[in-house]
């Protein structure tokens, strides 16, 4: 029976162009887990959209003297082209912008309110006199109170990591102009999330699929004691509050931003024309994965789960989390402001999309913190994608090319093709059992393990010696490892998408790759295969770090 899965995926902020410790954070996980759904033949809504509020989007504009609105122009548009060239096979990509999603929010809003799960607290705020404003925390610096480091944040402290209220602060200053902020009292709606601390205890005791630091994590989280949390904010950009007398203030940023995940999937059911359908990734036969970096873990374990209980105890939990940890470069964490990143659009001017994907999938930070490293890079492209997959690939249908005439044979093995399709067959169900589990090292790595399986099985048969003496037990051979390639295009689309695509029609199948299924399609003896054409381009090393590494810093 088909499943239907739900994928959300971390709303980037639209205040920059996106970077590569994004990609292998959260969009390719997701893309990968959501072709392989596919392909199995289950039933996929995977969405997100661009994150349009926030400080961080308010400080860009501050820094470019420009509006939020054409920041987040400007960005999302950006985003969408990264999407399409990287293959993010997103069912809807949107935006917090939408009146759709200003609705949604607005109405959890209002329901949580009524059901007691939202009250008014009276707190003090950093107000400018210099500026006529209440400040947002990250406005606001001084000197950290716990480690004494001078510039810290009134939201956390960058030295010691510590979470830091702006009242907190020794000598707070104003970002905007150095002033000194005054502190005044100031209402403010708080999301009770104590009241749902026993429901969230009960919900994760049967989480133990879990990756182990983000099971951790949430429950060293639980185990502190969850504190109510303020969720409306003294800013005129962001969702407003649905309230008489609260036209200055906004609905927080993270509190409105995870809405996007129900207010997208009904987005999608709408231009879909079927209204209703977003329900069924919403109820309870439905599994809903989340894909985040390990920053967003809270907001996707505690506050969004906490959210939907309080609004609709009938909506689908998250089933999984599988947060990432971080992707350095070059040893050092990623900094943009520093400029130590690698920008996707600069990325994809110069090279090949899958060679990104496969790379980013092979060293994914899925339980540790991974690196991401210019000489690694070319090195995997030139030995595993060229070296391995490509040149089996490659050997084999130039070879059927030149010596007859592209037409494919009847699949007829002996006793090792035999085993070696039996390989191939059960590393169908390896890959499938990784994937599942949302282990994609590992998902990958059986796929490789077969391509290398199948040119030692090609060197030992060497064709390229028997077609001289013994053409039909040469066509025994070339059915075998084309049968295996046949294999490989489906263990390889979640990572190649644009490859495998290649692939596919090298094969000599029509359409879409996608809706092959997740099996190894036979071909057609006696078909005639077009022209091969390379699937991967070998790289100068040496070439590609210089460049690189003047790029950066
Ligand atoms: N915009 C946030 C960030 O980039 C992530 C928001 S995820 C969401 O860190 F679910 F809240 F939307
Ligand atoms: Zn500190």
């Amino acid at each position: 029976m088909a499943e239907s899965i739900f994928l959300g995926v971390a709303w980037p902020y639209a205040n920059g162009p996106l970077h590569l410790g994004q990609i292998a954070g959260a969009y390719l996980p997701a893309d990968i887990f959501a072709r392989f759904h596919r392909s199995l033949g289950n039933r996929v809504l995977m969405v997100s959209g661009s994150d349009q509020h926030g400080t961080p989007i308010m400080l860009r504009a501050d820094r470019d003297g420009t509006t939020p609105q054409e920041v987040v122009d400007e960005n999302h548009a950006g985003f969408l082209k990264s999407w399409e060239a990287l293959g993010i096979s997103w069912d809807l990509y949107t935006s917090t912008g939408t009146e759709n999603h200003r609705q949604w929010a607005q109405s959890i809003f209002s329901t949580l309110l009524e059901r007691g799960y939202l009250f008014k607290a009276t707190s003090e705020l950093p107000y400018s006199p210099a500026s006529g404003r209440y400040l947002p925390d990250r406005y606001v610096t001084g000197t950290c109170p716990h480690c004494g480091f001078e510039a810290a944040r009134g939201d956390q402290c960058d030295n010691c990591g510590k979470p830091l209220d702006p009242k907190e602060l020794i000598d707070p200053k104003s970002s905007l102009d150095g002033s000194t902020p005054e502190f005044r009292e100031r209402e403010h709606y708080m999301l009770q999330l104590t009241a749902f601390e026993d429901r969230l205890k009960d919900w994760l005791k049967d989480k133990t699929h879990w990756r182990p630091n983000v099971l951790n994590f949430t429950n060293g989280f639980l185990a502190q004691g969850l504190k109510d949390r303020g969720i409306t904010r003294d800013l005129d950009w962001g969702v407003p509050v649905p309230l008489e007398g609260w036209d200055d203030r906004r609905i927080y940023v993270w509190f409105e931003a995870v809405i996007g995940y129900l207010s997208a999937s009904v987005e999608w059911a709408q231009r879909n024309g079927t209204p209703d359908a977003w329900k069924e990734w919403w109820g309870n036969d439905s599994k809903a994965y989340y894909f985040l970096g390990k920053d967003n873990i809270p907001f996707h374990t505690i506050i969004w789960p906490a959210m939907l209980m309080g609004y609709d105890e009938d909506l689908a939990l998250p089933h999984d989390v599988p947060a990432n940890e971080f992707l350095n470069l070059q040893g050092e964490q990623l900094s943009t402001s520093r400029n130590w990143a690698v920008w996707v659009p600069d990325y994809l001017e110069s090279y090949p999309v899958d060679a990104l994907r496969y790379v980013l999938a092979a060293t994914m930070p899925e339980t540790s913190d991974s690196d991401f490293n210019w000489r690694d890079y070319v090195r995997r492209n030139n030995n595993e994608l060229v070296g391995t997959f490509g040149n089996l690939v490659h050997r084999v249908l130039t070879f059927l090319q030149r010596n007859f005439n592209g037409v494919v044979p009847t699949l007829d093995p002996d006793e090792r093709g035999k085993e070696l399709l039996t390989r191939a067959e059960a590393a169908l169900e390896e890959e499938k059992a990784e994937l599942s589990a949302v282990r994609f090292r590992a998902g990958l790595a059986v796929a490789m393990a077969l391509a290398q399986d199948a040119n030692r099985y090609l060197d030992e048969r060497a064709p390229w010696r028997t077609v001289r003496e013994d053409r039909t037990e040469t066509e025994r051979t070339l059915g075998v490892v084309l049968s295996v390639i046949s294999t490989l295009k489906t263990l390889f689309y979640p990572f190649l998408p644009f490859s495998a695509q290649k692939l596919h029609e090298l094969l000599g199948f029509d359409g879409e790759v996608r809706d092959a299924g997740w099996r190894t399609v036979p071909l057609a003896a006696g078909a005639r295969l077009p022209a091969p054409e390379a699937l991967f381009i070998k790289m100068d090393e040496d070439e590609v770090v210089q460049r690189e590494m003047a790029r950066l810093g």
